[in-house]
């Protein structure tokens, strides 16, 4: 295997942290554990708010859908609207009317103006602009007996950042995208092209963070601690703890489309303490489209996994060692010293 070299701070630090376990990943990838943190995500509550896309993707009317429901969303003067797609007279499809210099959109068969004010059973949703992604609150994405809120139930994000949002559509459950995540286990051996170490150093009931190490540029790798957990049901952020890059944010969000079809809207805001990180920020419009290569190279294949899980559960297909508890590993030796991987 060829050399790799690992640059920029050590997430060690003087005293460096051991790795909680040292037995195989997929020992460690126990099914029983992946759920019961699975569970406690998606008992969290949302307010009823999901995310639709990148906030800078909202703007002339277009068709989306959101736990079934056909909407049109667009970009009014003072913000993001959503509403349903069929126009209230006679049901032409809003996605392709226009919007006037009020900000509300026009119907295209008989120019109904439609902003936020109900019309018949037509009613603008909630909507609301973080200032990277746009959300949008339904009756049908709050658990039974949750009362809605005013605004999404947002993770931590650095101050200053240089930001790229993907959005791909998988055939699988939002639990499955969360999965997914939850199984930090899979990363070297599933994405070798990114990853080339993997441990857990710390873990509790609601988050689990990982030294990992990440291919930059040919033989160049970094070493950085990445904290996840869920703020809500539907969300699962990667936080950088410790290393290079403190503070940055990776949201994954699964949003319900219909049955058996989630949108996953990544959102990767990276930031820096390095003096040089301003000028970084200025050629966000050139490092934008790498950071999203990247990220839709991973969703690629984590879809797959997401879809193959969701696949042999409605099948009932399930491999037997499911459920099958490992025995907890004892804590092992410390990590490898810093300065190259074999
Ligand atoms: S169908 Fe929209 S105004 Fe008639
Ligand atoms: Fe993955």
């Amino acid at each position: 295997m060829s050399r790799f070299v690992l640059f920029g701070r050590s997430p060690a630090g003087e005293s460096p942290t051991r790795p909680l376990y040292d037995t195989p990943d997929w020992i460690q990838a126990q099914p029983a554990r992946i759920e019961r943190a699975l569970e406690r995500a998606l008992a969290q509550p949302s307010g009823g708010w999901a995310v639709l896309d990148a906030s800078s993707r909202v703007g002339a009317p277009r068709a989306m859908e959101v736990a079934g429901r056909a909407l049109v969303v667009w970009r009014a003067p003072d913000g993001p609207r959503a509403a349903p797609e069929a126009c209230p007279h006679m049901g032409a499809s809003l996605c392709d009317g226009h919007v006037d210099d009020d900000g509300r959109v026009v119907c295209p068969w008989h120019g109904l103006a439609l902003g936020d004010r109900p019309r018949g059973d037509w009613a603008p949703l909630p909507t609301h602009d973080d200032g990277v992604l746009t959300w949008v609150r339904l009756p049908e994405l709050l658990a039974p007996g949750e009362a809605p809120t005013d605004a999404p139930i947002l993770c931590e994000r650095p101050a200053a950042f240089l930001h790229g949002v993907i959005r791909q559509e998988a055939r699988c459950a939002p639990r499955d995208i969360l999965a997914n995540r939850l199984d930090p286990w899979h990363g070297v051996h599933f994405h070798p092209h990114s990853f080339l170490r993997l441990a857990v150093v710390d873990e509790g009931p609601d988050h689990i963070t990982v030294r990992v190490v990440y291919k930059v540029l040919g033989p160049l790798a970094m070493e950085v601690d990445a904290r996840f957990h869920c703020p809500d049901p539907r969300t699962i952020a990667m936080t950088i703890v410790a290393g290079d890059g403190l503070g940055s944010v990776v949201e994954t969000h699964a949003t319900p489309l219909g049955p058996g079809r989630t949108a996953v809207i990544e959102a990767t805001l990276a930031t820096s303490d390095r003096l040089g990180f301003p000028w970084v920020q200025r050629a966000q419009r050139l490092l934008r489209p790498l950071i999203e290569q990247r990220a839709a190279r991973l969703w690629v294949e984590d879809c797959a996994y997401a879809e193959r899980t969701y696949a042999l559960r409605e099948a009932g297909r399930l491999p037997v060692l499911r459920g099958a508890e490992a025995p907890q590993p004892p804590p092992s030796p410390a990590m490898k010293p810093r300065g190259g991987i074999e």
